[in-house]
C-alpha cells in the first residue's frame, strides 16, 4: 500500500487539470498563493479558472480587478466560456477608469493606489459581511509601484494574509514584477507563467517555484492560451533535446 500525497492534505481544484495535476492534486485551501507573469501571459484567465471552479462547487467568489475594467472582462471570458454575470461571482471593480462600487466612490485611482490598506479594508468589510471561499486580487502590481512607505506595505501585507486564514479563504494575487519580493516570501505558493523562446518560436511554460506543504512538479511545463481558457500539459517539456 502507497499513498497518495493528495491524501495527506485536502486540495482545492484550480479549475485547470494540468495545474492540479503539477500541484498534486490542487492548492492547499485557506492559503494565499502569487501567480507572476508578463502582460498577456494568462494571468487573469487563471484566475478566473480558479473562480470559476469554486462557483461550480456552489461557493462565493470574490474578484478585485486594479487594471482591467470588469466590464470589459467580462466580455473577453464569455468569448473563453466564462460566465461571469453569476449570482456567485462578486466584482469589484477598482480600476482608475470605469465603474467604481461604492465603496470606492470619490477616490481617485492614485490615492486609493497608494493606500494597499484601503483595499485590505474594503475586503476584510466583504469576508465579514458574506462568506467568500476563493478570493482573487488582480493585478497587485500598480498598488506596489506607487507605495512610498514600504514598510506600512509590508506590515499590511503580513495582517492581511493572516486574517485571511481566519476567514478560511484561499487568495491568489497575480503580479506582472518578475523579481523576486515581500510577497514571494510571504504567501505559500508562486507561480510562474512565462514566455521562452525556442528555435524562432515563441513557447509559453508554467513553472512552480514554491508550494509550501507540498512537493510540486519542478518542470517547466508548456501551455497554451486557447478558446476555452488555459491548456496545460503537464507530461510535455518545452526544451527539446538536440
Ligand atoms: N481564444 C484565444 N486563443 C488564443 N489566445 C487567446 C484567446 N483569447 C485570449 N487569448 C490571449 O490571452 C491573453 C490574455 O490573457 P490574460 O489572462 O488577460 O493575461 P494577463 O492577465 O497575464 O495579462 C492575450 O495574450 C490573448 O492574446
Ligand atoms: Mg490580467
Amino acid at each position: 500500500m502507497y499513498f497518495k500525497e493528495s491524501d495527506i492534505m485536502t486540495r482545492i481544484s484550480t479549475g485547470i487539470e494540468g495545474l492540479d495535476k503539477m500541484l498534486k492534486g490542487g492548492l492547499i485551501p485557506g492559503r494565499s498563493y502569487l501567480i507572476k507573469g508578463g502582460p498577456g501571459t494568462g494571468k487573469t484567465t487563471l484566475a478566473i479558472h480558479f473562480l470559476m471552479e469554486g462557483i461550480k462547487n456552489g461557493e462565493k467568489v470574490l474578484y478585485i480587478t486594479l487594471e482591467e475594467p470588469l466590464d470589459i472582462l467580462k466580455q473577453d471570458m464569455k468569448k473563453l466560456g466564462f460566465d461571469i454575470d453569476n449570482p456567485l461571482f462578486m466584482g469589484i471593480d477598482a480600476t482608475p477608469v470605469g465603474e467604481r462600487t461604492h465603496i470606492f466612490e470619490g477616490t481617485h485611482y492614485e490615492e486609493f493606489a497608494k493606500s494597499f490598506g484601503e483595499l485590505v479594508k474594503a475586503i476584510k468589510e466583504r469576508l465579514d459581511t458574506e462568506k467568500f471561499t476563493r478570493v482573487v486580487i488582480d493585478p497587485i502590481t500598480m498598488v506596489k509601484l506607487t507605495i512610498e512607505n514600504k514598510l506600512e506595505y509590508r506590515r499590511t501585507f503580513i495582517g492581511f494574509l493572516k486574517d485571511l486564514a481566519k476567514y478560511n479563504v484561499t487568495l491568489l494575487i497575480t503580479s506582472e514584477l518578475h523579481e523576486t519580493d515581500l510577497e514571494d516570501y510571504l504567501v505559500s505558493g508562486v507561480i510562474e507563467l512565462k514566455t521562452y523562446e525556442i528555435a524562432g518560436k515563441v513557447v509559453r511554460g508554467i513553472k512552480i517555484l514554491k508550494f509550501r506543504g507540498s512537493s510540486f512538479d519542478e518542470q517547466i511545463r508548456p501551455y497554451r492560451l486557447t478558446d476555452k481558457g488555459i491548456e496545460i500539459y503537464s507530461e510535455e517539456n518545452i526544451f527539446v533535446g538536440d
